[in-house]
Formats: C-alpha cells, structure tokens, sequence
C-alpha cells in the first residue's frame, strides 16, 4: 500500500448551493479514531439525497461544518486501521455506506469511517459497482427482506424500478422468488427492467399503472415497495390487496395517503456488520447486475449533480476517485 499523504483532493463546498458550489479542495487527510478505518476511496456513489445536502438539506440538529464533503457511500482499499479493529485488513477490497459521515464524505481520495459500516466487496462485484450500491444496495434489500417480507410467489410491485434503488429491489424481489412488476420511466427503463428480470415492465408515466398490475395480480399485489411518491404511487396502491403490505425509504416525497385494509412501513437502509453479510449474500446469490449510468471524475463533481438534475439516471451515477 502506498504511503498515506497528509492531504488529499475532496470535492466539497464552502456554502450551499446549486451544482457549482462542489469545487475541488486540497484537505487534511482524516486522522483515524481506534474504531474506526481510513479507505482510500476508489469510487464514490453519487446519490439523489447528496444533492438535497448540497442545496442545505442537513439531518435534524446537524450544523454545517465547511468545508463539507459530500457522499454517503463509495468503495476503495483499506488504507489503515483503528487499534481495535481486527476484521478488516490494510489493502482489502471494501465498500461502506456512512450517511452524513461525521470526518467527511466519500467524494474523497481519504474517508475514514466507523469499522461497522465498511464490508468487504462481495463476490463478483468490481470496486466501481461495489461503489455504486453501499446505500442503494442495503436501502433496497432491507425494503424487499425486511420491511414487506417478501415471500416465494408473491406478487410484487416496484414502484420506480429504474433508479438507484428500483435497478437493484427489482433483482432482490426476484431472489426471493417474487413474481415482479416494475414501473419504469420511458421506453429505455421499460427495457432496462425488464433485463432486470421483472416479469412485467410498465411505464409508470405514461401507462394506466392500475390496470396493468390488476392485470399482472388479478387478485391484487401482496407488496410494493416505492421509491417514488405521488399520484403515479396511489395508482399502484389502488391495485394492492386488502392485507397488502406499501414500504417505502425515508425521502420519498409525498408519502402514500394510508388506507385502511394495507399496512404501510416506512424504514430507513442501515448499515452494520450483519446487514453488509445479508447484503453480500444476496449480491452473490442474484448475481447482481448494477447498472451505472454515467461515471465522472472527481473534478468533476459538480457536472455529476448537473447529469443528476437532469434526471432520468437510469440506474446510479458515480465519481471515479482513482
Ligand atoms: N431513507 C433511506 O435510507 C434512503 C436510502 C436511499 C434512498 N432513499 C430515498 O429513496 C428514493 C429513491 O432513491 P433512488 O436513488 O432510487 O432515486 P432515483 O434514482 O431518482 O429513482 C427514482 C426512479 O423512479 C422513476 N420514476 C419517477 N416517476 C415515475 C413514475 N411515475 N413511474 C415509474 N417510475 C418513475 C425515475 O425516473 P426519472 O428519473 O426518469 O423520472 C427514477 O428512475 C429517494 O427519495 C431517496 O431519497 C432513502
């Protein structure tokens, strides 16, 4: 392993703001506390919330300390260790998700994280997809196993199956042996879903959502899980059964109208030892495909939040660190 610098490159910003605001820093390189591990960072993911941060949205009671970096997630090699840290080694192969990360983000050569929150990568995943999932991957998985339960032959809806999240609950969904109807947003997610392996890919913007599930789960749909909210999601609702389970990550906005008859679960993705384990065997077990949509350089940080703002990313964005 190459020599630790005492400073290294970040993108971050001095004030909140639109995309021009990330501009490339030359920072102290973070000092590691004993529980905790120093990655030097290969691929930092780049997420539709680090955006909200960029435009001066912060957790309840964080105050922003600037220079911020931003991003939550991304994969690289150990570079260092805490004292007490004896699961992970200088040179692996690991990723982490660390949301608000309190020593900085991940658009970084250096992040140093909470040893519970970095894993190593699973099995058939590169640094640059591993890069991509750290809060998708968990966030997704967690939805699919731990907030709807999904079981074998259930019938499934992800509602905005191309994005970050959907690309991946798609392939989950099915692991479990769902049979899956993804809603996609134009004819390429229509196609992109459906290499995903949903059994019905739909146009959750242009197509009648409630007949086409009706039609997919005559009977109606046991679980949906949304990654988009609004009237194109009480459309999916209205094909759920009575007994349906609706989950949904924090940050979907507007969140669904309840209704009596389904039960409705909002969750955050976690990270931790055991939820990197399930989510490795999973990856391993779906043989997971991670579509990336676009991939910039670090200096290039804020061209990455103008593509995000564009919208219709069809899978995830990510900055390539080294
Ligand atoms: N609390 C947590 O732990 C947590 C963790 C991760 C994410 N989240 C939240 O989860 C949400 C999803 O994140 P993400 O990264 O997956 O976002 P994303 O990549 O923007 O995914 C949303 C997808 O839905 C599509 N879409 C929009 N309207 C649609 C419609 N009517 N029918 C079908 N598809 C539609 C979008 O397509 P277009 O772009 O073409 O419109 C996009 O592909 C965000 O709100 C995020 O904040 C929460």
């Amino acid at each position: 392993m190459n020599k630790i610098p005492e400073t290294m490159r970040a993108a971050a910003i001095d004030r909140f703001g639109d995309p021009e605001v990330l501009t490339v820093h030359t920072l102290p390189v973070p000092e590691i506390d004993d529980n905790e591990v120093l990655i030097a960072v290969h691929t930092a993911g780049v997420g539709s919330w680090d955006a909200g941060m960029r435009a001066g949205w912060l957790p309840d009671g964080e105050q922003p300390h600037f220079p911020l970096v931003l991003g939550t997630d991304g994969s690289g090699h150990v570079a260092k260790v805490g004292s007490r840290i004896r699961r992970l080694k200088v040179g692996e192969e690991v990723y982490a998700y660390s949301f608000a990360n309190p020593k900085g983000g991940f658009y970084a050569e250096y992040v140093a994280v909470v040893a519970e929150k970095v894993a190593h990568t699973p099995k058939g995943l590169d640094l640059e997809h591993a890069g991509a999932i750290g809060t998708t991957g968990l966030t997704a998985l967690q939805g699919i196993d731990d907030a709807l339960h999904v079981k074998k032959g259930e019938n499934v809806i992800i509602h905005g199956a191309t994005g970050g999240l959907g690309t991946l609950a798609v392939q989950f969904a099915k692991l479990r042996g769902a049979r899956v109807l993804g809603t996609a947003s134009g004819d390429d997610g229509v196609n992109l879903v459906r290499t995903l392996g949903a059994d019905v890919a739909v146009d959750g913007k242009r197509e009648d959502v409630t007949a086409a599930a009706r039609n997919f789960a005559p009977d109606g749909a046991d679980a949906i899980l949304a990654t988009v909210g609004g009237d194109s999601l009480e459309r999916c609702i209205d094909a759920a059964k009575r007994g349906g389970r609706v989950a949904y990550p924090n940050g979907v906005e507007p969140t669904p109208k309840k209704r009596p008859g389904i039960k409705f679960v909002a969750y955050d993705g976690a990270p931790g030892v055991s939820e990197f384990e399930h989510l490795n065997k999973a990856v391993e077990e779906a043989n997971l495909q991670v579509p990336i949509a676009a991939a910039f350089k670090l200096q290039e940080a804020a061209k990455a939040h103008e593509r995000l703002a564009q919208g219709h990313v069809l899978g995830k964005i990510v900055l390539r660190i080294r």
